[in-house]
């Protein structure tokens, strides 16, 4: 027996499902290393403009997020497109949430604080908002399931890479505020997880420095 023979609907593939896909190291689109590198160049861009990707490229890179890791296959993800001028309402809704929340903790917007609200939505031409859709399932408790719909933001954010786009992830103080929360149709259990800005920057990556992993890892045998 196995730690994963009690998964009945999500089994791990196993050398006989590999070997009927006949999946081998030919299909990676390039060498290790190479494919390495790449992952690590990428980097968050801000203030992204035009080309945003097609309909179709969307979808493509959705279709990729859909493959995170998704104990007992829940789906326990949503994706909201917003782009044009319906980046105009998500800003209403911003600012609906930001009056809300300046109330409730006795603070007073400014006439500037309510404009830079009104236009975060405009920091790239296209959003893609990744919102959980928890499922209750006794085996997969709400954290399994909010990490699911992190790896489906970085599936995301990768395949929107490949096919030549820069994306930051934000969420800010206000993304899971309730009037946010209505705009996307949240529910009171779920939570908006990911603002995917998306676009075309300017400017190339910029490098990374070396991350020191040592203090990060431990390797026991
Ligand atoms: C859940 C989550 C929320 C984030 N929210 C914001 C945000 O609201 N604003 C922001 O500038 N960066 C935010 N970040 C960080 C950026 O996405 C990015 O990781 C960071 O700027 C480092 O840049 P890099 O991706 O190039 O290493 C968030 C990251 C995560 C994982």
């Amino acid at each position: 027996m196995t730690e994963f023979d009690n998964n009945d609907d999500d089994k791990v593939q196993d050398n006989k499902e590999l070997a009927v896909k006949d999946i081998t190291t030919d299909d990676m689109p390039m060498a290790a290393d190479t494919l390495i590198g790449w992952i690590n160049s990428r980097r968050s861009m801000g203030n992204l403009d035009m080309p945003a990707p097609t309909h179709d490229q969307i979808k493509a890179a959705i279709e990729c997020a859909a493959t995170a890791p998704d104990h007992k296959k829940l789906r326990p993800w949503r994706f909201i497109v917003t782009e044009g001028e319906s980046r105009h309402e998500l800003g209403r809704a911003l600012v609906k949430a930001a009056k809300a929340k300046a109330k409730k903790d006795g603070e007073t917007l400014s006439e500037k604080d309510i404009r830079k609200t009104q236009t975060m939505p405009l920091r790239a031409p296209l959003i893609i908002t990744v919102v959980t859709k928890m499922q209750a399932h006794k085996k997969v408790p709400p954290f399994e399931q909010m990490l699911s719909a992190g790896s489906a933001v970085q599936n995301l954010i990768l395949a929107l890479k490949a096919q030549g786009y820069c994306t930051v992830w934000r969420t800010g103080l206000l993304c899971n505020e309730p009037a946010v929360k209505d705009y996307f149709d949240v529910g009171p259990d779920d939570y908006v997880t990911a603002f995917v800005y998306t676009g075309t920057s300017p400017k190339n990556e910029p490098s990374r420095k070396p991350i020191d992993i040592e203090p990060l890892v431990r390797f026991e045998s």
